[in-house]
């Protein structure tokens, strides 16, 4: 088997898809003499506000940087803390601690792997100044619960939607349910800059620190060496931008690229009872950003990954749970145990290629090489 192996090509977890017109629009840039600040970042930025049904969208250099500044624009500080998920990327929590508040994680829900609302009226206290949920792969959480939680508890809700551009949920599109909604641009997302984020909102006191922020807390007339507030340098160049504008036209060839892999693997894995397919939230239509099986408690997971490698098949867990990464137990004290739902699902997911790429030869490789690892298990 190794042998075989070094021999075939690696079918790779993410690939992003360029062609001719990203070339040609990050081409018009470069021949140009506006590297950044340009026509296209004010493109891309309507484009986004468009798709999230916005008043505003501000380009930020990441999805990190965006979630850093809705937290921000918020006022959140010392002593405050903010509702959110263990299970996610580590980036929806650091963005709290970043401004010196605390992640109060409530667990999540077993279906759609976002905050759970109960759990999350549960973790409120009289220091919570917001409610910060994830919609995990793409998936919508249960947003309506949240967002009346949250106007409950009097505190704005900050949607993490950098895993959900383009999905709906009862028609509406992911990053509009919040007070501010986040997105990232990774080369593993559904559209990307490289690098790139962006926060969206319809408040225009909100759009406007933030757009101070990114850009070193200038003034809205951008005044050059005049700063009004402590701010960062989180712009996005205009080569990204360029690069988000030709995606986000590619965006229903894209996204039917991304449909027919998804397909693809129902077709080849359903009928299986030993995995579980990725499965939209009621009242959603998803644009899946990984596509993530949740296995059979029965399987080795990560013995799984590495037979996957072996048959040149790039494969994942998504996600590690954030309160169990070493950074958090040590500052924080967290232990195994602390949040039952997330650590579960940790163990059992299984991220496999995917991407508007993927050939039907690549998807009858990948869904051959997990068939015939998991009978090597004796699993299936
Ligand atoms: C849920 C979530 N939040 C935030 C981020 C951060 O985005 P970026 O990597 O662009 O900083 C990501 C990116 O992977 C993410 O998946």
């Amino acid at each position: 088997m190794t042998n075989v192996a070094r021999t075939v090509t690696r079918v790779p977890l993410a690939q992003p898809d360029i062609g001719t017109l990203e070339r040609e629009l990050v081409g018009q840039v470069l021949a140009g003499d506006t590297l950044a600040m340009g026509p296209f970042t004010e493109e891309f930025e309507r484009g986004v506000a468009a798709l999230a049904r916005t008043r505003h969208a501000v380009a930020v250099s990441s999805g990190t940087a965006a979630l850093h500044l809705a937290v921000r624009a918020l006022g959140i500080g010392p002593g405050d803390e903010v509702v959110t998920t263990p299970f996610s990327f580590v980036a929806s929590s650091n963005c709290v601690l970043y401004e010196g508040a605390t992640p109060a994680f409530a667990d999540v829900e077993e279906e759609t792997l976002g905050l759970d609302p109960e759990r999350a009226e549960a973790a409120i206290s009289g220091a919570t100044r917001a409610v910060l949920p994830v919609d995990v792969f793409g998936n919508p959480c249960r947003l309506r619960d949240l967002a009346a939680l949250a106007e409950r508890a009097g505190v704005p809700l900050i949607e993490d939607a950098c895993e959900a551009l383009g999905s709906t949920l009862d028609g509406r599109p992911m990053g509009g349910w919040g007070r501010i909604g986040t997105f990232a641009f990774y080369p593993n997302k559904q559209i990307t800059t490289g690098e790139g984020g962006m926060v969206v909102t319809d408040d225009d006191e909100l759009a406007d620190a933030i757009r101070s922020m990114r850009n070193q807390g200038r003034d809205q007339d951008g005044t050059w060496l005049r700063h009004v507030r402590l701010g960062f340098n989180y712009r996005l160049d205009e080569m990204s931008a360029a690069l988000g504008v030709a995606q986000l036209r590619r965006r229903d060839e894209l996204g039917a690229g991304r449909r027919r892999v998804v397909a693809g693997y129902r077709e080849r894995l359903s009928g299986h009872d030993w995995l579980r397919l990725p499965e939209a939230a009621p009242g959603a239509k998803v644009d899946w950003f990984v596509h993530v099986l949740r296995l059979d408690q029965r399987i080795d997971r990560d013995r799984l990954i590495g037979q996957l490698a072996e048959r040149g098949v790039q494969a994942r867990p998504y996600f590690s749970p954030i309160h169990l990464q070493p950074f958090y137990r040590e500052h924080f004290g967290f232990r195994p145990g602390d949040f039952p739902v997330t650590e579960r699902v940790a163990t059992s997911t299984l991220a496999l290629p995917f991407s508007s790429r993927l050939t039907d030869e690549q998807l009858d490789r990948v869904c051959e090489a997990l068939v015939s690892a998991v009978r090597e298990q004796g699993a299936a």
